[in-house]
């Protein structure tokens, strides 16, 4: 049995590493994530790599000798939390650490970090997590800054020892980086060019996962149906569903985020065919006028993308379908903006993600004339935001009555309340006396609904 085994099994079992009342032999670490799915996994690897050489991983920077960020450049405000977050470790503010700034902002910011907040001593982008322990060793060595920027080397596909948080669902990375060029998008400049993992290596992992205790597994790539098999194999996306659907003692595969331009109709197909494939599929549309996704580079029409939804719909299984927005990208006009309003009742989607246009630095939109006020912005957002609000507690409410089965993975906000996910992946919450459900598939029958979850009841 490898220590990659007893680290993944320890996250089952019992308490982290490092936890409180843990003995400490090593060096203690400690990790902020910022960001998307994406950054949360990369967390878990960057623990793995570390925990697997001696250091002890902590809950608190308090306890920690290192204090690392993985931050997130996607938008000016996340970018802002980062370095607020920083200041709060400024010499004098707090007892000395050796503090590393991880991820996009890293990759994007470079050595610029250090001009800004010169009290820290390492940057870090996520094709080099396997190098951290490293360059830890430069900076005990005396050095007083070290970087790790390239992007070309790509070794983030070696996972036999990531540490994986959440013990009801392991994340796998499938594809890295993106090579679409949306305007507005800093992806591409700091996650680099796509790059897919095999299919062969995939499903080992898979089959580990499922060693480990897993039930459900999420593929996870920036443009996920991007992926392209560089094994023998060559399987196309719609067959790696397939196939990790297929490994005995997986119940749920989900996968985020779909891109519209490489939306495959056999995605639906396999959906329809295996039920261990969720009936989930996010996409993104950005925009509802033909004319703002031109400018944003998006490689679809307004149409072209409902056409997809329509697609979707006609599944013999209903999936449910969530989105990104953006309100106020340069040159939105009024009937544009009403276009996306159009849209949304259009699609229908179950959940959205909306957002306010951010210009980001080495983007092409950055140079467009932002001209839209933010005040204007924001009262599109809140339009936009109260619109789908409607939109999905009417679609909830058409749920009431009908029972799911749900992997309970957590408590409700109401402590007496359990909280579980339905193969579509929504939020039910529900009470039921007794037994600890942690980690059960159960059956919940609806009986309230609100615009972002469910209330329901156990059935047995
Ligand atoms: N401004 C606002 N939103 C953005 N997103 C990406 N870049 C920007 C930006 N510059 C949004 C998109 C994407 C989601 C992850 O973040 O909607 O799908
Ligand atoms: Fe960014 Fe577009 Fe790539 Fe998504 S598809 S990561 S929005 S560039």
């Amino acid at each position: 049995m490898g220590s990659s085994i007893d680290i993944r099994l320890e996250t089952l079992t019992g308490p982290r590493a490092g936890a409180a009342g843990s003995p400490r032999n090593g060096k203690a670490f400690f990790i902020e994530t910022f960001g998307c799915q994406m950054n949360v996994h990369d967390s878990e690897k960057v623990a793995g790599v570390l925990l697997a050489r001696g250091y002890q991983q902590v809950d608190q920077p308090d306890d920690a000798d290192v204090v690392f960020f993985n931050t997130c450049s996607i938008r000016e405000k996340a970018a802002q939390k980062v370095f607020s977050r920083l200041g709060k470790f400024r010499p004098g503010h707090a007892p000395e650490k050796v503090i590393g700034v991880l991820g996009c902002v890293a990759q994007q910011e470079g050595e610029e970090i250090f001009e800004r907040a010169p009290w820290v001593s390492l940057v870090c982008g996520s094709a080099s997590y396997r190098k951290l322990p490293d360059l830890l060793a430069q900076i005990e060595a005396g050095n007083r800054r070290v970087m790790g920027l390239d992007l070309d080397v790509d070794e983030t596909f070696e996972t036999e020892l990531t540490r994986r948080d959440n013990p009801f669902r392991a994340y796998l990375t499938i594809i890295e980086g993106c090579d679409k060029a949306c305007t507005y998008c800093v992806v591409p400049f700091t996650r680099g060019p796509e790059r897919s993992r095999s299919s062969h290596a995939i499903l080992e992992e898979v089959r580990q996962l499922v060693d480990f205790g897993y039930t459900e597994v999420q593929l996870l790539g920036q443009t996920v149906n991007s992926y392209r098999d560089p094994s023998p194999g060559r399987m196309t996306f719609a067959e790696l569903l397939v196939a990790v659907a297929q490994v005995p003692g997986i119940r749920r595969v989900r996968f985020t985020t779909s891109h519209p331009r490489d939306f495959q109709p056999e995605i639906v197909q396999a959906i329809d065919a295996f039920p261990a494939i969720c009936n989930h599929v996010h996409l993104p549309v950005q925009s509802g006028s033909t004319r703002v996704l031109a400018a944003m580079q998006r490689t679809y029409t307004r149409e072209q993308y409902l056409e997809i939804i329509a697609l979707i719909r006609g599944a013999k299984r209903p999936i449910s379908i969530t989105t990104d927005l953006i309100v106020g990208f340069p040159g939105e006009t009024q009937a544009d903006f009403e276009e996306t309003l159009s849209l949304l009742d259009v699609a229908q989607f179950d959940g959205a993600f909306s957002f306010k246009f951010s210009p980001r630095p080495n983007t092409p939109a950055q140079h467009m004339e932002d001209s839209i006020p933010e005040e204007e912005k924001g009262r599109r957002l809140a339009v936009v935001q109260e619109k789908q609000r409607r939109i999905q507690l009417a679609r909830h409410e058409a749920l009431a009555g009908k029972t799911f089965e749900v992997l309970v993975d957590g408590r409700s906000s109401r402590a007496d309340q359990w909280a579980g996910r339905t193969c579509c992946n929504r939020v039910l919450n529900f009470a039921s006396p007794g037994a600890n459900l942690l980690g059960q598939y159960v059956h919940v029958k609806v009986n309230r609904a609100g615009p972002n979850s469910l209330v329901g009841e156990h059935v047995t």
